[in-house]
């Protein structure tokens, strides 16, 4: 621990105020994890951030000297600031994921350039002075692998996502990859037993292990498409986390360490539950193995059958119960307000309506929640896809909005699917199923969904949002 007075008046300003940013991180990331109170805990963790960056300008000292270049980190900050608002004023909620992704990105170049930055200047003075012995050096390589695979990673994520970048996949690619993970494990224990003395001599071995680096994350992300990409995303966050937190460790920078350990543990925490949550093992992530080989399913389909406007409303109007299962074409169609209107209409029938929410519908996670919370869907109405599925047997129609993926049998019935083992919401239990959709498209896996040929379901084809409109007049003319 760092005694306090030995600060002068300067540095206790500065470490006040990483406490308090660190305050505001934490506290902003707890009010995120409420529709409600989600927006308010955004802005108070950016306050957080401008608050930490400011007081580093202002008071951080090194060695009784004050930060230099102040002209060059304003007008950085500025060109960043500028672009990172256009970009986010501009994009579009379904694009949100590829934002997300490239602005994580940057996050784990930021943090492997700190780690090339500083390992030239690595000397055993620093290094006693930092009080951290060899944990010094290692922070540094892992900041830089890390982060490196964190931004080649999420660049590739971000071309997927944005579908200019297909998916890869070679039968050898899980022992390729697991050969460089451990190519870069013995990088690192290599420079860690050389003479710290020698860090120039040793730079070029930084940039070599950069140049391992990205090709790992390159190849990492490269196999994994259909509907694993949420889970591969999540993953890259933490990463970054990780990295930043590094960091933190190498500044002795204590907002820098919570910002990162922050990230790290979210993104690891909900790695997790998306690995749960697909039926996935971290192993497999972390390798870029994922499904069944990716043969996707080419069904001798056979053919739908339709439902009139009318029909759909007579059956939804005299139902008991109805589940509707929102997915990513209700985002596309910004048709949540309208979708509520219908819910609201039907219960004032005395139908009970619920919403089954699966975790990785539509493009980032929470989206569905987030998209019906905006339209003032009650949260009770919203169930879990496992706490539903016992009791789509007794739901008299289920209403599949613009989802796809997330319904299809698929991932229980073929074995050679690339979603095969991903929890759906088991729609075809229903007693009926009404879907919603423009046509015959397929989801973001891009494969076959044999729900659509069920005896039992209609399809109801349409822009979800005028089918909607043109619905909730049907239901209050009956
Ligand atoms: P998808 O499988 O992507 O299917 C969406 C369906 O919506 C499409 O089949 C499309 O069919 C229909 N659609 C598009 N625009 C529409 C509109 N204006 N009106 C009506 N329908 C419209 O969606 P899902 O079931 O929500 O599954 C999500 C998929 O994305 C999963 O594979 C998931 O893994 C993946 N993913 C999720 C995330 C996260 S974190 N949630 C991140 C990345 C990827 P038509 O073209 O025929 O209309």
């Amino acid at each position: 621990m760092t005694d306090i007075n030995q600060f002068s008046p300067g540095l206790s300003v500065l470490e006040i105020s990483y406490v308090l940013a660190s305050v505001l991180f934490i506290v902003g990331l707890k009010m995120l994890s409420h529709p409600l109170t989600a927006r308010r805990g955004n802005f108070m963790a950016a306050i957080g951030m401008g608050l930490a960056i400011v007081a580093t300008i202002l008071f951080h000292e090194k060695d009784g000297e004050r930060i230099g270049n102040i002209g060059l980190i304003i007008a950085a900050i500025v060109v960043g600031t500028a672009i990172g608002w256009v970009i986010a004023k501009k994009v579009k909620m379904t694009a949100m994921p590829q934002l997300v992704s490239f602005f994580n990105g940057m996050g784990g170049a930021a943090a492997a350039l700190i780690s090339l930055m500083e390992f030239p200047h690595v000397s055993s003075e620093l290094i006693s002075r930092s009080g951290m012995a060899n944990g010094y050096v290692l922070a540094i390589l892992l900041g830089l692998i890390i982060g490196t695979v964190s931004w080649a990673g999420s660049m590739i994520a971000y071309g997927k996502l944005d579908g200019w970048i297909g998916d890869l996949r070679v039968k050898a690619m899980k022992y390729v990859n697991l050969a460089i993970l451990a190519l870069l494990a013995g990088s690192v224990v290599f420079i860690m037993t050389r003479d710290v003395q020698a860090s120039s001599e040793l730079t070029p071995f930084i940039y070599i292990i950069f140049a391992v680096a990205v090709v790992y994350g390159v190849l990492f992300v490269m196999p994994i498409g259909g509907a694993d990409m949420p889970v591969v995303i999540s993953l890259l966050n933490s990463f970054t986390g990780v990295a930043a937190a590094m960091g933190g460790f190498l500044y002795n920078n204590q907002a820098m360490l919570t910002g990162g350990i922050l990230v790290g543990s979210a993104g690891t925490i909900l790695t997790i539950l998306m690995c749960k949550a697909m039926n996935r093992s971290l192993l497999n992530v972390i390798v870029g193995v994922f499904g069944g080989g990716g043969a996707a399913l080419n069904a001798e389909a056979g053919t739908v059958k339709e439902i009139s406007m009318s029909d759909a409303a007579v059956l939804m109007s005299y139902s008991k119960k109805v589940v509707i299962v929102p997915g990513y074409g209700l985002a596309v169609a910004q048709a949540q307000h309208i979708c509520h209107e219908l819910d609201k209409l039907l219960e004032e029938k005395g139908v009970e309506v619920k919403y089954a929410i699966h975790p990785v519908a539509g493009r980032m996670p929470g989206h569905m929640n987030v998209l019906l919370a905006e339209a003032d869907v009650p949260y009770e109405q919203l169930v879990e896809s496992d706490e539903i599925n016992p009791d789509l047997p007794n739901t008299d129609v289920l209403v599949v909005i613009g989802a796809n993926d997330v319904v299809n049998p698929a991932a229980e019935d073929d074995p050679s699917s690339p979603i095969y083992g991903m929890p759906i919401i088991k729609a075809r239990d229903a007693k009926n199923v009404i879907v919603m959709k423009r046509g015959m498209g397929k989801g973001y896996a891009a494969i076959e969904n044999m729900l659509f040929f069920n005896p039992k379901t209609r399809m109801l084809f349409g822009d979800a949002k005028s089918t909607l409109q043109n619905l909730v007049s049907e239901v209050k003319s009956l």
